[in-house]
């Protein structure tokens, strides 16, 4: 057995319930009644806390709908953890200020599309576009970090340099473009994997040269040709090189059915996972035995069974000491 590393970040799903209707999610429209309550929040957060965790992510479902967001915010800064929210943004301009008093540290807001037309069109949600960039307007006036999450597809590839520019505008701290992954591989015809490419350059290099937003980690459809032959061919995103490092430094705790993984890419995926990639902790903890021998085998064979992760985590080579919340 390795020497045992201290993760620092864990994501928790408080709720699979979700207002939006977003094509590519598990969670579109979910009713779930299912919602963590504030004493098993405050178990796992002290367990967390005396392990190492010093930043939880909250995500769902959407987080906004949980009705202790506001505590769960509080809690983490009174223990000196630093929290995010992954939101669709819906319920963003009326909480910011509640959420910035709480503490956050940072909103990320999913966005997919350059205009309310497509974007709505995509999360199948009347007003999102527009509540959304309200609410992260709002969230740079109060000074919370902000980031957004792109999904990248055959669905909106064509306003990838819009949102850029969108986004840039705005102000947005960090970008962060993945590839959309579906439960069937994805179909691009040559002509379009062409003006994929193409727009990469812009996207990655020519933009950010004239000051627009570069978006994180590695390139969405890969940034090597083996790695875009493997997306454009298979439909398999970038994945980290050789081995997985990511494992070490986050936990990701599905809180409605108890499970734990060592990563936050693999659990929308539950059914088609093998056993040894997560576990249900009968106490809570980040860093049992059991689950540094998943972490230790998920390193060095997790990028042949996780089909590829976001474009931030395929790119992380770090320590953690970077990572910003
Ligand atoms: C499940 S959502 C939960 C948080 C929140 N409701 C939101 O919309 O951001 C978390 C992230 O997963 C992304 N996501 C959902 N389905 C996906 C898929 N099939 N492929 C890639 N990303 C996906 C969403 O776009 C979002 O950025």
């Amino acid at each position: 057995m390795e020497v045992l590393l201290v993760p620092k970040y864990l994501f928790i799903r408080i709720l699979e319930a979700c207002n939006a209707g977003c094509f590519m999610c598990d969670f579109r429209h979910s009713k779930d009644e299912y919602r963590l309550s504030k004493e098993e929040y405050y178990k796992i957060l002290t367990r967390s806390f005396e392990e190492g965790i010093r930043f939880v992510r909250f995500t769902g479902g959407e987080p906004l709908k949980h009705e202790l967001i506001i505590d769960f915010v509080s809690i983490a800064t009174s223990m000196g953890i630093k929290s995010s929210i992954i939101s669709n943004g819906y319920y963003l301009t009326e909480y910011a200020e509640q959420l910035k008093e709480a503490g956050l540290s940072q909103i990320i807001v999913s966005i997919d599309g350059a205009t309310a037309l497509s974007h709505n069109r995509f999360r199948q949600t009347p007003d999102l576009f527009e509540r959304a960039i309200e609410g992260l307007k709002k969230c740079k006036e109060l000074k919370i970090r902000t980031r957004v999450n792109t999904v990248a597809g055959p669905h909106n590839y064509e306003e990838l340099i819009r949102i850029q520019e969108l986004l840039t505008n705005i102000g947005v701290d960090q970008w962060e473009l993945s590839a959309l992954k579906l439960n069937r591989p994805l179909k691009y015809s040559e002509d379009v994997r062409q003006r994929i490419i193409s727009d990469i350059d812009y996207l990655y290099n020519v933009g950010p040269a004239q000051g627009l937003l570069k978006p994180m980690g590695k390139v969405w459809c890969g940034q090597t040709e083996e790695e875009r032959t493997r997306y454009f061919e298979k439909g398999i995103p970038p994945t980290p090189d050789n081995v997985c490092n990511y494992v070490y430094y986050v936990r990701y705790y599905d809180a409605k059915n108890g499970y734990l993984f060592p990563c936050s890419m693999l659990p929308h995926r539950i059914d088609r996972h093998e056993t040894n990639v997560y576990m249900k902790p009968a106490n809570f903890t980040t860093i049992s035995e059991e689950m540094q021998e998943k972490v230790e085998f998920f390193s060095k064979n997790g990028c042949n069974i996780c089909q590829g992760c976001s474009a931030s985590a395929a790119g992380f080579v770090g320590s953690g000491e970077d990572w910003e919340c």
